[in-house]
């Protein structure tokens, strides 16, 4: 059997800053209100024609690399975990492009909101463990910003745009640094987390209305802006992540107080404070940077990972419960090893 490996990690995120104190000036909120419901204070937004997704995962891919002492040439398999492509068919292939990566490695995009990066690390392990892959470029990266009704303030003080990275490894099985994982879906929530296609209005090449085929053209597509019930995804959050991180535990046979960090999606503080509490974990061991970007979905925990990397709070040889959840629902849970 083949063992798994993260060997470097990048992040990347937009210039542009949008802190608590701008977002009161377009909709009813206020600094206090954001900070204590959520520990937000600041988001980076793209710009629209300035910034793109691929060009922010890119700029984190890179960083991975060199972290990882890889070249581009050398990464066979590229995953691009988000909901938010520049390009309805997936962003994997143009990033592929711009690295430029010769050897042409596959690159295709997951679909799983804010669990898309433990997914993403799931299907890493997969592909080096069985399907004999070397080295894979696992990225998180969203841009939720351009799906948000910014005249809602129930949702859009929670939001921010970036891009996280990891390279992933083939290695001896005594290397293994990807120990388990715990993962899960449930359709019947989406009712709580969509951003739902909506046609829009006919025009006149596609217009259906007075087709000779009845029903047929559809009308062409959008998608309408993030739709949440909080309360409701909050209570999903606190209940499903902690039994999902013990069930990763006891797969890999560790009990809590044996891992160095927890990391979870940074979605909302207080649901971070309730799941570390409910494990166990003392405040010193739970990685936040929540504070300086907001939700950023898919991108969360590599650019948290990779924050505490550089900082030197995560060390080689550490152990991290990191634990992705949102929309879909999707949630999930891995064991690592830096
Ligand atoms: N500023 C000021 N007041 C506000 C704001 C705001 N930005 N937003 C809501 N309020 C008001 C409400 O109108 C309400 O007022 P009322 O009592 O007069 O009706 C009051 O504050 C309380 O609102 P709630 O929605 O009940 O506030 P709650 O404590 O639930 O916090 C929040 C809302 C922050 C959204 C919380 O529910 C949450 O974080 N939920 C989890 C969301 C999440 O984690 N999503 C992650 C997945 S994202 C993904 O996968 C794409």
């Amino acid at each position: 059997p083949r063992g798994c490996k993260l060997i470097g990690s990048g992040s990347a995120v937009p210039s542009l800053l949008i802190s608590n104190d701008d977002l009161a000036k377009i909709v009813d909120t206020n600094d206090e209100w954001i900070a204590t419901r959520t520990g937000i204070r600041n988001r980076r937004v793209v710009v629209s024609g300035k910034d793109s997704l691929v060009g922010l995962a890119v700029e984190a891919a890179t960083k991975a690399l060199e972290m990882a002492e890889v070249v581009p040439e050398d990464i066979d398999l590229i995953l691009m975990s988000t909901s938010t492509p520049d390009d309805l068919f997936g962003a994997a292939p143009q990033i592929q492009k711009a690295l430029g990566c010769t050897k042409n490695p596959l690159a295709y995009d997951i679909t799983a909101a804010c669990s898309g990066f433990v997914l993403g690390l799931v299907s890493a392990a997969c592909h080096i463990r069985g399907g004999g892959f070397k080295n894979v470029l696992v990225i998180g990266a969203d841009s939720l910003s351009r799906f948000v009704d910014w005249t809602d303030r129930g949702t859009c003080i929670l939001f921010g745009d970036a891009a996280g990275a990891v390279v992933v490894q083939a290695c001896d099985i005594e290397d293994d640094g990807l120990f388990s994982f715990d993962v899960h879906s449930d359709g019947d929530g989406r009712r709580h987390l969509n951003a739902s296609i909506k046609e829009s209005q006919t025009d006149g090449a596609l217009s259906s209305n007075g087709s000779v085929l009845g029903d047929f053209p559809p009308k062409r597509s959008s998608y309408s802006c993030i739709q949440m019930n909080g309360k409701e995804v909050f209570r999903f959050a606190v209940k499903s992540v902690p039994q999902s991180i013990e069930s990763a535990l006891q797969k890999a046979g560790l009990p809590a107080s044996s891992i160095d960090w927890l990391l979870l999606h940074q979605a909302n503080q207080r649901i971070i404070d309730s799941v570390a509490t409910r494990l166990q974990f003392p405040p010193e061991r739970v990685i936040s940077n929540l504070a300086n970007y907001g939700n950023t979905s898919a991108a969360s925990i590599p650019l948290a990972l990779d924050e505490a990397v550089r900082s030197g709070k995560v060390k080689p040889g550490h152990t991290i419960a990191a634990s992705g959840f949102g929309a879909g629902l999707t949630w999930g849970s891995a064991i690592i090893r830096w």
